[in-house]
């Protein structure tokens, strides 16, 4: 959010003055490139470390009630980042980004009844064009901050008023002994803790941007022809992987329509998860820990298999 205010200083939004305006940051604007590189690396660890936080509080079971609503408003602030990502992406107007989105917006196409409407609501028109750039700019620094604030702040009431879960197993050992029980002051002990995490992770940020900066390539042409082997970004493979998966006709239905239902649905599941999760007694249901373990491993397995296919 910093770098990003600080790049608004200088960003254009304009099919003729993006790329000239990045590239103005990167060479003439002092510390540019590092503050770019900032937000960019930081965008994507952000993205991973949202993906790191479901999985964890997934393990942990933190989502039973009465947490069910944190876990919905945790989902919802995952597909914004997500969305955070992709509109961002193509903000430079560069040739990946430019045709990414081009393949992305025709995903959204493919939604049965609605796909169209949305995929020209994203696009400003029918094509991805300055018009495409100037609304993904819109939604990158005024629709999604303003939708993520109101559910960063519901999710993190929900915790405050909830508190910290405790797992399961633990739970029933501080019932049997309840001297085993281990908490600490978040002011000073876990906030110092705390601290020493930010710093480690200020660390990689700055040692990741500072050596491996953002590069900017080549200014987006529409009327060249998409590179070749052209692919969404990391946190988008294993969707797109499976969709590649799919053969083109599933019996007489389009074999990306199947795969686009399938993924919305698949997503539609998970975000009611904490909903049909435990029995009347309140017990997890066994199956859940084996759907947890091959969600993570399908998740991970399919991104890598995306990244390494050509
Ligand atoms: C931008 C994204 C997110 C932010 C900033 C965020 C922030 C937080 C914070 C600060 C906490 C309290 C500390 C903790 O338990 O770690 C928390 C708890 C929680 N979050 Fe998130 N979260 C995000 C995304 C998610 C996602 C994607 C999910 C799940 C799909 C999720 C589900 C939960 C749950 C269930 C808890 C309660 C944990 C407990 O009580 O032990 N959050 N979140």
């Amino acid at each position: 959010m910093l770098t990003g205010i600080l790049l608004l200083l200088y960003y254009r939004p304009g099919a003729n003055e993006a790329y000239e305006s990045v590239q103005y940051i990167m060479t003439r604007v002092q510390f540019g490139w590092l503050i770019r590189s900032i937000h960019a690396w930081a965008a994507n660890l952000m993205i991973f470390t949202a993906f790191v936080h479901m999985f964890s509080v997934l393990f942990l079971k933190a989502y039973r009630k009465p947490r069910e609503l944190t876990w919905v408003t945790g989902m919802l602030l995952l597909f914004l980042v997500m969305g955070f990502g992709f509109s961002g992406y193509l903000l430079p107007w560069n040739t990946l980004a430019f045709f990414a989105t081009k393949v992305g917006t025709e995903m959204a196409g493919q939604v049965p009844f609605v796909g169209k409407a949305m995929m020209i609501f994203l696009r400003g028109g029918p094509e991805v064009t300055g018009a495409t750039l100037t609304r993904f700019f819109g939604f990158h620094v005024a629709v999604l901050p303003g939708l993520v604030t109101v559910l960063i702040a519901m999710h993190l009431f929900f915790v405050q008023r909830q508190g910290m879960s405790v797992p399961p197993k633990i739970e029933a050992e501080w019932i049997e002994n309840p001297s085993a029980r281990r908490e600490m002051k978040f002011f000073p002990n876990f906030a110092l803790r705390e601290m020493m995490a930010w710093y480690v992770a200020m660390g990689v940020l700055g040692a990741l941007a500072a050596f491996f900066p953002w590069n900017l390539s080549t200014k987006a042409d529409p009327f060249v022809s998409a590179p070749a082997g052209i692919k969404p970004e990391w946190y988008f493979l294993f969707m797109f992987q499976t969709l590649k998966l799919i053969p083109s006709k599933v019996w007489f239905v389009d074999g990306e329509v199947l795969g686009i239902l399938g993924c919305s649905m698949a997503g539609l599941l998970w975000m009611l998860l904490p909903f049909f999760e435990s029995d009347k007694a309140g017990r997890s249901k066994a199956w859940i820990t084996g759907l947890s373990v091959f969600a993570l491993v399908y998740v991970v397995g399919m991104s890598v298999y995306g990244y390494l296919a050509q």
